[in-house]
């Protein structure tokens, strides 16, 4: 049994910010920018809204792509680090918002890489028949964790969310999936506070996402090429069976790395960093809603979708649509 995507949805918060908005805000340019990570433009989530109305946007679209009864969903996994509040999860705030019964709801988080863990946990759920409807969500506020006036990371975030119904089929499906994590360098991207270390007052940087960006790019570049091969490798495939690249969003060079590594001309990448930038957890979920929605991709395509970030956490999934 494979889990198969069934629906795809995805949403962005209406305030556009664009990079002439940030020249005003910080010592940067649209040229340093865009030059160094592709994006142009992020959205920023409206004072008030949340995660979870983010994510209820986008799972609603999923829903009504897939054609499904809510209630039939068994499971909800919402990966996310920018939970609305510490605890219920994101998940069991949205559950009954989305007319889902008592399934089992729960968030992950493993920064940007939430998303395909969330993807992951799901698909094992299915292939083993414990469920066969599960709803993955990956969303985020992550501009609420920025430092305005810290040029190095304010430009680089945007708020959204994207989700995927998926369903047990006997066709696939999720070919594999494939996670790890390694705390070792955990300092040169994190939130250095929280609820049980202690938050600092605001005048001493409050609670902010701080990055050594160069170091990150890096590890990003090496560990993204090897899990690309760790995949194509598990399913014996060779790069030039794929049909699509679906990469985290974090940043164009980045994107074009592994693209290049792949063999891969960038029109079978789907590249949204230029109008979400990073999204975290959603970015992923948020480009494939596009590209499906978009009709670029169609059924029966090999796609490839991956992700790395904080923790450091990094994942791959091998889909066929
Ligand atoms: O999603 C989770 C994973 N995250 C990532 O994958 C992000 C990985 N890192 C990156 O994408 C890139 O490292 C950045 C986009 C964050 C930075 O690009 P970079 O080419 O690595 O630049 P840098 O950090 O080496 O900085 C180069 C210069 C520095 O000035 P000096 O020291 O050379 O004088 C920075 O102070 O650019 C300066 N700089 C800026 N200048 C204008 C840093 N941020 C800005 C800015 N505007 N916003």
């Amino acid at each position: 049994m494979y889990a198969r995507i069934i629906g795809t949805g995805s949403y962005l918060p209406e305030n556009v910010v664009t990079n002439a908005d940030l020249e005003q805000k910080v010592d940067t340019s649209d040229e340093w920018i865009r030059s160094r990570t592709g994006i142009r433009e992020r959205r920023v989530a409206a004072p008030g809204e949340t995660t979870g109305d983010l994510a209820v946007h986008a799972c609603r679209k999923a829903l009504e792509a897939a054609d499904i009864d809510p209630a039939s969903i068994d499971m909800l996994i919402v990966g996310t680090t920018t939970p609305d509040v510490v605890f219920p999860s994101t998940a069991c705030l949205i559950q009954q918002r989305l007319g889902l019964g008592e399934c089992g709801a729960f968030d992950v988080n493993a920064a940007c890489s939430g998303f395909i863990f969330a993807l992951s946990i799901a698909s094992q759920y299915i292939q083993t028949g414990a469920c066969k409807r599960v709803l993955v969500v990956g969303a985020e506020t992550l501009t609420r964790i920025l430092d305005w006036g810290d040029r190095s990371t304010c430009v680089l975030f945007g708020d959204g969310a994207g989700a995927v119904v998926l369903q047990a089929d006997p066709e696939p499906g999720v070919l594999s999936t494939h996670i790890h994590a390694n705390g070792a360098h955990a300092n040169l991207l994190h939130v250095e506070v929280g609820v049980s270390k202690g938050f600092l007052p605001e005048e001493r940087g409050g609670m902010s996402v701080k990055m050594k960006g160069n170091e990150v790019f890096k590890v990003a570049v090496n560990t993204l090429g090897r899990i690309v091969d760790e995949t194509l490798a598990h399913n014996k495939m060779d790069k030039h069976d794929l049909d699509w690249l679906i990469p985290h969003q974090a940043n164009l060079r980045i994107i074009k790395a592994t693209a290049r590594k792949l063999d891969m001309p960038m029109d079978r990448v789907i590249v949204t960093v230029d109008k979400h930038g990073n999204t975290s957890a959603a970015s992923v979920p948020l480009a494939l809603d596009e590209a499906i929605r978009s009709g670029r991709i169609k059924r029966g395509d090999n796609m490839l979708l991956e992700a790395f970030g904080g923790g450091f956490t990094w994942g791959s999934a091998l889909i066929r649509y």
